[in-house]
């Protein structure tokens, strides 16, 4: 299993929802967080403003799933997720060790 966790601009959420639920997978959790790459210092839009402050905000996502999804799941946040310009976010990819499905117990990819 795979954990994915991803940074994308928050008006891209639905449009990368929607690909995710296209691909067919089940749990996701989403956070509103705030953050900078590279530019930090520099100005970055966000919903026509301009965020000249170190922290921008942004959505995160995490995602377990299971091994041969994970380089769909990818695919599909890094080309719905894009614009091109600054701070279109990251996609980072952990080894997973196990998932539990607190109501019945389940475990691995059957907890997913
Ligand atoms: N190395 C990192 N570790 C943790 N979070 C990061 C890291 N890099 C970026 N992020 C998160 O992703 C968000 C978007 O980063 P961003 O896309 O600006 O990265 P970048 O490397 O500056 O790329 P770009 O040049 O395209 O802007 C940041 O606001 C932060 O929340
Ligand atoms: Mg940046």
């Amino acid at each position: 299993m795979k954990f994915i966790i991803a940074v994308i601009k928050p008006f891209k959420l639905e449009e990368v929802r929607e690909a995710l639920g296209a691909l067919g997978i089940q749990g996701i959790t989403v956070t509103e967080v705030r953050g900078h790459g590279r530019q930090r210092g520099h100005t970055e839009f966000y919903r026509g403003a301009e965020y000249t402050v170190s922290f921008v905000p942004k959505v995160k996502l995490e995602l377990a799933v299971d091994e041969h999804m994970a380089d769909k799941v990818i695919e599909a946040i890094q080309t719905t997720g894009q614009t091109g310009q600054i701070g279109d976010g990251k996609i980072f990819v952990l080894p997973l060790e196990q998932a539990v499905r607190i109501r019945t117990g389940e475990s691995g990819t059957a907890a997913l």
